[in-house]
Protein backbone atom coordinates (compact mmCIF):
# COMPACT_ATOMS: atom_id res chain seq x y z
CA UNK A 1 0.00 0.00 0.00
CA UNK A 2 1.47 3.33 -0.90
CA UNK A 3 0.74 6.53 1.18
CA UNK A 4 -0.33 9.85 -0.95
CA UNK A 5 -0.80 12.58 1.60
CA UNK A 6 -2.92 15.62 -0.36
CA UNK A 7 -0.91 18.76 0.89
CA UNK A 8 -4.44 20.42 0.13
CA UNK A 9 -5.05 19.71 4.11
CA UNK A 10 -1.03 21.27 5.15
CA UNK A 11 -1.42 23.55 7.63
CA UNK A 12 -0.10 26.71 6.07
CA UNK A 13 1.22 28.60 9.04
CA UNK A 14 3.03 25.69 9.70
CA UNK A 15 3.86 25.09 6.19
CA UNK A 16 7.47 24.51 6.19
CA UNK A 17 7.42 22.41 9.22
CA UNK A 18 4.76 20.43 8.06
CA UNK A 19 6.80 19.95 4.96
CA UNK A 20 9.62 18.92 6.21
CA UNK A 21 7.84 15.89 8.63
CA UNK A 22 5.92 14.88 5.02
CA UNK A 23 9.07 14.93 3.91
CA UNK A 24 10.97 12.65 6.20
CA UNK A 25 8.19 10.40 6.66
CA UNK A 26 7.25 7.25 5.27
CA UNK A 27 4.80 8.19 2.85
CA UNK A 28 6.14 7.13 -0.72
CA UNK A 29 3.98 9.62 -2.77
CA UNK A 30 3.09 13.53 -2.30
CA UNK A 31 -0.52 14.13 -3.68
CA UNK A 32 -0.59 17.78 -5.40
CA UNK A 33 -4.04 19.18 -5.93
CA UNK A 34 -4.34 21.57 -9.04
CA UNK A 35 -7.74 23.48 -9.04
CA UNK A 36 -8.37 26.00 -11.81
CA UNK A 37 -12.13 27.26 -10.26
CA UNK A 38 -13.60 26.02 -13.28
CA UNK A 39 -13.25 22.56 -13.32
CA UNK A 40 -14.25 22.56 -9.97
CA UNK A 41 -15.13 25.45 -7.76
CA UNK A 42 -12.11 26.31 -6.15
CA UNK A 43 -8.46 27.70 -6.15
CA UNK A 44 -5.58 26.26 -5.00
CA UNK A 45 -2.11 26.29 -7.08
CA UNK A 46 0.12 26.53 -10.18
CA UNK A 47 3.64 24.83 -11.72
CA UNK A 48 5.58 27.92 -9.40
CA UNK A 49 4.54 26.45 -6.29
CA UNK A 50 5.34 22.72 -7.08
CA UNK A 51 8.68 23.89 -8.12
CA UNK A 52 9.64 25.41 -5.18
CA UNK A 53 8.29 22.03 -3.05
CA UNK A 54 10.32 20.00 -5.74
CA UNK A 55 14.03 21.62 -5.10
CA UNK A 56 13.24 20.04 -1.29
CA UNK A 57 11.68 17.06 -1.48
CA UNK A 58 12.72 13.43 -3.03
CA UNK A 59 8.98 12.18 -3.08
CA UNK A 60 6.95 10.96 -5.92
CA UNK A 61 4.82 13.91 -7.14
CA UNK A 62 1.52 12.65 -7.62
CA UNK A 63 0.12 15.76 -9.68
CA UNK A 64 -4.12 15.96 -9.69
CA UNK A 65 -5.05 18.33 -12.62
CA UNK A 66 -9.06 19.38 -11.33
CA UNK A 67 -8.70 21.52 -14.21
CA UNK A 68 -10.60 22.19 -17.51
CA UNK A 69 -8.19 22.08 -19.44
CA UNK A 70 -5.38 19.52 -18.59
CA UNK A 71 -3.58 19.31 -21.82
CA UNK A 72 -2.77 23.23 -21.59
CA UNK A 73 -1.79 22.77 -18.04
CA UNK A 74 0.09 19.51 -17.94
CA UNK A 75 3.70 20.57 -19.65
CA UNK A 76 4.13 23.98 -17.15
CA UNK A 77 3.74 21.09 -14.46
CA UNK A 78 5.96 18.53 -16.05
CA UNK A 79 8.56 21.08 -15.78
CA UNK A 80 7.84 21.81 -12.11
CA UNK A 81 8.52 18.71 -11.42
CA UNK A 82 5.74 16.30 -11.56
CA UNK A 83 6.38 12.32 -11.73
CA UNK A 84 3.04 11.62 -12.71
CA UNK A 85 -0.06 13.76 -14.51
CA UNK A 86 -3.61 12.29 -13.61
CA UNK A 87 -6.25 14.01 -15.29
CA UNK A 88 -10.04 13.78 -15.05
CA UNK A 89 -11.49 11.88 -18.13
CA UNK A 90 -14.78 14.48 -18.11
CA UNK A 91 -12.50 17.15 -19.32
CA UNK A 92 -11.57 16.00 -22.61
CA UNK A 93 -13.06 14.84 -25.37
CA UNK A 94 -12.94 11.66 -26.65
CA UNK A 95 -10.33 12.10 -29.31
CA UNK A 96 -7.89 14.16 -26.86
CA UNK A 97 -7.56 11.39 -24.73
CA UNK A 98 -5.36 8.72 -26.34
CA UNK A 99 -3.10 11.01 -27.58
CA UNK A 100 -2.49 12.83 -24.54
CA UNK A 101 -1.90 9.72 -22.72
CA UNK A 102 0.79 8.95 -24.98
CA UNK A 103 2.33 12.53 -25.22
CA UNK A 104 2.56 12.50 -21.45
CA UNK A 105 4.44 9.18 -21.59
CA UNK A 106 6.93 10.92 -24.03
CA UNK A 107 7.28 13.66 -21.65
CA UNK A 108 8.63 10.80 -18.92
CA UNK A 109 5.92 11.02 -16.75
CA UNK A 110 3.65 8.29 -15.28
CA UNK A 111 -0.30 8.73 -16.28
CA UNK A 112 -3.44 8.64 -14.46
CA UNK A 113 -6.99 8.67 -15.15
CA UNK A 114 -9.47 10.46 -12.88
CA UNK A 115 -13.16 9.53 -12.15
CA UNK A 116 -15.38 12.15 -10.49
CA UNK A 117 -18.26 10.18 -8.14
CA UNK A 118 -20.82 10.01 -11.04
CA UNK A 119 -18.65 8.61 -13.54
CA UNK A 120 -18.71 4.81 -14.14
CA UNK A 121 -15.53 2.88 -14.83
CA UNK A 122 -17.38 2.05 -18.33
CA UNK A 123 -15.98 5.70 -19.09
CA UNK A 124 -12.64 4.89 -19.16
CA UNK A 125 -12.31 1.14 -19.78
CA UNK A 126 -10.60 1.61 -23.12
CA UNK A 127 -7.74 3.42 -21.12
CA UNK A 128 -7.29 1.76 -18.54
CA UNK A 129 -4.69 -0.77 -20.73
CA UNK A 130 -2.72 2.80 -21.36
CA UNK A 131 -2.30 4.46 -18.20
CA UNK A 132 -0.44 3.72 -14.99
CA UNK A 133 -2.46 5.21 -12.22
CA UNK A 134 -6.30 4.89 -11.89
CA UNK A 135 -7.76 7.54 -9.54
CA UNK A 136 -11.09 7.10 -7.98
CA UNK A 137 -12.65 9.96 -6.49
CA UNK A 138 -14.35 9.01 -3.38
CA UNK A 139 -16.13 12.78 -2.96
CA UNK A 140 -17.03 15.56 -5.43
CA UNK A 141 -13.64 17.15 -6.11
CA UNK A 142 -12.77 20.55 -4.87
CA UNK A 143 -12.36 20.52 -1.22
CA UNK A 144 -10.67 18.73 1.52
CA UNK A 145 -12.73 17.43 4.77
CA UNK A 146 -15.67 15.67 2.76
CA UNK A 147 -17.12 12.27 3.88
CA UNK A 148 -15.73 9.10 1.81
CA UNK A 149 -18.84 7.90 -0.42
CA UNK A 150 -19.11 4.35 -0.31
CA UNK A 151 -20.03 3.81 -4.07
CA UNK A 152 -16.33 4.45 -4.71
CA UNK A 153 -15.81 0.69 -3.20
CA UNK A 154 -17.63 -0.82 -6.09
CA UNK A 155 -15.51 0.97 -8.30
CA UNK A 156 -12.08 -0.24 -6.74
CA UNK A 157 -13.93 -3.28 -6.67
CA UNK A 158 -14.20 -3.67 -10.42
CA UNK A 159 -10.76 -1.84 -11.63
CA UNK A 160 -9.21 -4.72 -9.04
CA UNK A 161 -10.84 -7.23 -11.28
CA UNK A 162 -8.86 -6.09 -14.30
CA UNK A 163 -5.73 -7.60 -15.19
CA UNK A 164 -3.97 -4.37 -16.16
CA UNK A 165 -0.98 -3.59 -14.23
CA UNK A 166 -2.57 0.46 -12.78
CA UNK A 167 -2.30 1.34 -9.81
CA UNK A 168 -5.82 2.17 -8.30
CA UNK A 169 -5.10 5.22 -6.90
CA UNK A 170 -8.64 6.58 -4.11
CA UNK A 171 -9.31 10.15 -2.79
CA UNK A 172 -11.36 11.82 -0.49
CA UNK A 173 -12.64 11.33 3.03
CA UNK A 174 -9.80 8.80 3.71
CA UNK A 175 -9.12 7.49 7.77
CA UNK A 176 -8.33 4.74 8.98
CA UNK A 177 -11.64 3.13 8.24
CA UNK A 178 -12.71 4.00 4.93
CA UNK A 179 -9.02 3.20 4.22
CA UNK A 180 -9.06 -0.37 5.17
CA UNK A 181 -12.33 -0.81 3.14
CA UNK A 182 -10.31 0.50 -0.04
CA UNK A 183 -7.75 -2.02 0.57
CA UNK A 184 -9.80 -4.95 1.16
CA UNK A 185 -11.40 -4.33 -2.28
CA UNK A 186 -8.05 -3.59 -3.94
CA UNK A 187 -6.96 0.04 -3.54
CA UNK A 188 -3.12 0.19 -3.95
CA UNK A 189 -2.52 4.01 -3.22
CA UNK A 190 -4.38 5.87 -0.47
CA UNK A 191 -4.75 9.53 -0.74
CA UNK A 192 -5.16 11.54 2.24
CA UNK A 193 -5.55 15.34 3.15
CA UNK A 194 -7.49 16.44 6.56
CA UNK A 195 -6.61 12.74 8.12
CA UNK A 196 -2.34 13.08 7.79
CA UNK A 197 -2.15 16.49 8.59
CA UNK A 198 -4.58 16.79 11.25
CA UNK A 199 -2.37 14.92 13.58
CA UNK A 200 1.68 13.61 13.76
CA UNK A 201 2.41 13.38 10.29
CA UNK A 202 4.55 9.84 10.46
CA UNK A 203 1.89 8.49 13.05
CA UNK A 204 -1.04 9.00 10.59
CA UNK A 205 0.68 7.22 7.42
CA UNK A 206 1.89 4.57 9.75
CA UNK A 207 -1.83 3.87 10.91
CA UNK A 208 -3.32 4.13 6.90
CA UNK A 209 -0.63 1.52 5.92
C1 LIG B 1 -10.42 16.80 -3.36
C2 LIG B 1 -8.96 16.48 -3.50
C3 LIG B 1 -8.41 15.62 -2.44
C4 LIG B 1 -8.52 16.18 -1.05
C5 LIG B 1 -8.63 15.03 -0.09
O1 LIG B 1 -10.82 17.57 -4.43
O2 LIG B 1 -8.72 15.85 -4.73
O3 LIG B 1 -7.07 15.21 -2.71
O4 LIG B 1 -7.45 16.99 -0.70
O5 LIG B 1 -8.84 15.57 1.18
P1 LIG B 1 -9.46 14.75 2.38
O6 LIG B 1 -8.53 13.60 2.64
O7 LIG B 1 -9.49 15.75 3.47
O8 LIG B 1 -10.81 14.30 1.94
ZN1 LIG C 1 -6.72 14.88 -5.23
Amino acid sequence: MKIAPSILAIQMNRFSQQMDELNQSSAEWIHIDIMDGHFVPNLSYGPHVVKGLRSSSHKFFDVHLMVSDPIFYANAFIKAGADAITFHVEALKKEEIVPFIHQLHQQGVKVGISIKPATPVSAIEEYLSLVDIVLVMSVEPGFGGQSFMPMALDKIEQLARRSENFEIEVDGGIDQETGYLCKEKGATVLVAGSYIFKGKIEERVQSLR
